[in-house]
């Protein structure tokens, strides 16, 4: 390992850099976890929660990694055999259609390329199809981490009203809460899936499910087992602010700090924000003469972008070059995008210069890996931050 000073750049589209009035939080003495002082931290942050979710319905807490927040809202809501229509948006799309077989579930996948967000119009055909109302749900992942395109919930919800479909909408947001604008109730989400480890500015290790009012109804009939992902015990429990095994205490602590911080800022600052470093990247990729994978801009990720690389560099070989020599680690292509992506975190705890830091060392890495690039990307990035700045507050 070479020997590095400095703060390492940590851009891969989570987990995210954690700010250190977050950490600060974390660092305190452990505290009962049934006693007053948790329980009003257990209120507060579920509270808090439904503010970011921009829901008026319950949030759900898990101490687990996102994976565990897909299974819950899966074996909170179904019943074995029950058809779910999701769409191959990439890798995590790819996994939760994975995990939803394995609970047996029978899954519709509606073929995509990996370049674009789910199909609306083919969701809503699918569902016009299914006379019969077999398909319980439909299940979308918002922002793709894999690929940085983004699925138009709001299309989906109106796919599902056209063809007036009873089907339950789940959404993952794991990669989107807290940096691309998100309207659970309004976009007549049922089941929304997030995770503390992006946009929340948190370690890992948090997970939410938040549950609107006909997800809940269906949990009453749903057969799939589950005990630990049991909605009824969590809520029951939740109402005193407190929890029916341990929480992960302090990254709760954390949690009532970052939400303390997405408050301060305002939730449509924090986006405005994200767009901003999105599209400040987007102008350096055209400016080196790069593609970004995504392909319509309408669904462009402002939590990330994924680069494509020219025929015949490996882009796994840029971001070790890229980690050897400026310690600046990004996100690899996943599954069959391996080698022939690699993503740029651009979400979470960030501001003008890490952004400018970080095309810097991408801008350096792809020259010193031999890839033709034309100069000037970091330029273009600065440009449009620079010219931008005053707009951006203004809209905000
Ligand atoms: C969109 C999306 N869904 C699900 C997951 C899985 O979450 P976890 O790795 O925390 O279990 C991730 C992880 O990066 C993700 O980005």
């Amino acid at each position: 390992m070479p020997l590095h000073t400095g703060r390492h750049f940590l851009q891969i589209p989570g987990p995210t850099n954690v700010p250190d009035r977050v950490l600060r939080a974390i660092d305190q003495p452990t505290i009962d976890h049934r006693g007053p002082e948790f329980a009003q931290l257990g209120k507060e942050v579920l509270q808090g929660m439904r503010e970011v979710f921009k829901t008026s319905h319950p949030v759900i807490i898990y101490p687990a990694s996102g994976t565990g927040a897909w299974e819950a809202a899966l074996v909170n809501t179904l019943s074995p055999g029950d058809r779910v229509l999701m769409a191959e948006t990439g890798h995590f799309a790819a996994l939760w259609r994975r995990l939803a077989e394995r609970l047996s579930l029978a899954v519709d996948f509606l073929p995509g390329d990996w370049r674009h967000g789910a199909d609306a119009a083919a969701i809503e055909e699918r569902l016009t199809a299914d006379r019969e109302h077999a398909i319980k749900a439909v299940a979308v992942v918002h922002n793709e981490t894999s690929t940085g395109c983004v699925t138009q919930v709001g299309h989906v919800r109106q796919a599902l009203d056209r063809a007036k479909h009873p089907a339950l909408l789940m959404v993952d947001t794991i990669s989107s809460l807290a940096s691309i604008e998100y309207r659970m109730d309004e976009w007549g989400v049922d089941v929304t899936v997030g995770g503390s480890q992006k946009g929340l500015m948190l370690p890992p290790g948090l997970s939410f499910n938040a549950v609107g009012p006909r997800a809940l109804a269906a949990s009453k009939t749903a057969r799939l087992p589950r005990s630990y992902w049991s909605w009824d015990e969590m809520l029951a429990n939740n109402t005193a602010g407190f929890f029916p095994y341990t929480p992960a205490t302090n990254l709760l602590l954390g949690l009532r700090e970052a939400l303390a911080m997405l408050r301060e800022e305002g939730l449509s600052n924090v986006f405005a924000r994200h767009n901003r470093h999105a599209e400040a990247t987007r102008r350096a990729l055209h400016a080196w003469g790069l593609e970004v994978l995504c392909i319509d801009p309408a669904e462009y990720s402002s939590s990330l972008t994924a680069v494509l690389m020219p025929q015949g560099h490996d882009a796994d070989r840029v971001r070790q070059i890229i980690l050897d020599r400026f310690d600046m680690s990004l996100g690899t292509g996943l599954g069959k995008l391996q080698g022939r992506i690699f993503r740029i975190g651009h979400l979470g705890y960030f501001n003008d210069l890490m952004l400018a830091g970080t095309l810097c060392g991408v801008e350096m890495g792809l020259k010193l890996a031999g890839v033709a690039v034309a100069s000037g990307g970091v330029q273009a990035a600065l440009e449009f931050l620079a010219d931008h700045s005053e707009q951006a507050r203004a809209a905000a």
